[in-house]
């Protein structure tokens, strides 16, 4: 996809998403409290114990089937169409609900649940069904090293000259639904402000005081509420 210089960049996180019952990381009941990051999102943890990593993406996946995309997707598919070739949405989400609501310039800087990638090859293929340590890869036949098209901490994300082009060109930064504890996404708020780029987060709460403006509240009531006022 070749994304023009888009006039805003929009960042997400799992906030946006948390509607659709997919959970969250770092908020009380969330991933990180159920589950050891090291152990489920990092290369050594796949190493260690690949069976557990494959549960752990099988039961996010099976999850995902059953999301819906809520009314903070829908309302930015409908500013895509609305302003097109002006929204670029960089999300830090490994779902498919923004696609599924309608956006087409979305960049997936962490990759992809429904896709799988061969650690031989390097293959990577739709992939919406269970994966484990006895799949073949598709391509190569290769056993044993089907993986999750994700990004890993201590891996690099995806996208990120596309997604640092697209800042400098663009005249607003929105941050949805994102803690702003992971790098380098929760850098662009700053990147964002040294180039003169308008700043607002929309969120549960505030995280940061680098945002020009804030509005704070559900963000399936919060984004349409911004989106409505953007194109009316
Ligand atoms: N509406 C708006 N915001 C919400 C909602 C909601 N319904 N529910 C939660 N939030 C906010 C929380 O207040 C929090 O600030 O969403 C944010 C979720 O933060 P995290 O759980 O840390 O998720 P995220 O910021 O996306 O994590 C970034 O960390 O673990 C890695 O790769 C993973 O992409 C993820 C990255």
């Amino acid at each position: 996809m070749s994304i023009q210089t888009p006039r805003i960049v929009i960042l997400t996180g799992a906030g946006v998403s948390a509607e659709s019952g997919m959970g969250t990381f770092r908020d009380k009941d969330g991933l990180w409290t159920k589950y050891d990051l090291e152990d489920v999102a990092t290369p050594e943890g796949f190493a260690r114990n690949p069976a557990l990593v494959h549960a752990f993406y099988n039961e996010r996946r099976r999850l995902l089937h059953q999301g819906e995309p809520n009314q903070a997707h829908f309302a930015l598919a409908e500013l895509e169409q609305r302003l097109p070739g002006e929204i670029l949405i960089v999300t830090q989400n490994i779902d498919n609900l923004h696609e599924k609501a309608g956006s087409k310039n979305v960049l997936h800087m962490h990759g992809e649940l429904l896709k799988s990638r061969c650690e031989k090859c390097g293959e990577e293929r739709h992939c919406p069904d269970d994966l484990s340590t006895d799949r073949a890869c598709p391509a190569c036949g290769h056993i044993g090293g089907m993986r999750p098209a994700v990004v890993w901490f201590g891996e690099m994300p995806l996208h990120m000259e596309q997604i640092d082009d697209a800042l400098a060109g663009a005249e607003q930064f929105v941050s949805i639904g994102t803690s702003g504890q992971v790098y380098p996404a929760a850098g662009y708020v700053q990147i964002a402000r040294t180039i003169g780029l308008r700043t607002l987060e929309l969120n549960l709460e505030a995280t940061s005081s680098y945002f020009d403006a804030g509005r704070y509240g559900p963000a399936t009531e919060i984004v349409p509420a911004w989106v409505k006022e953007l194109i009316s």
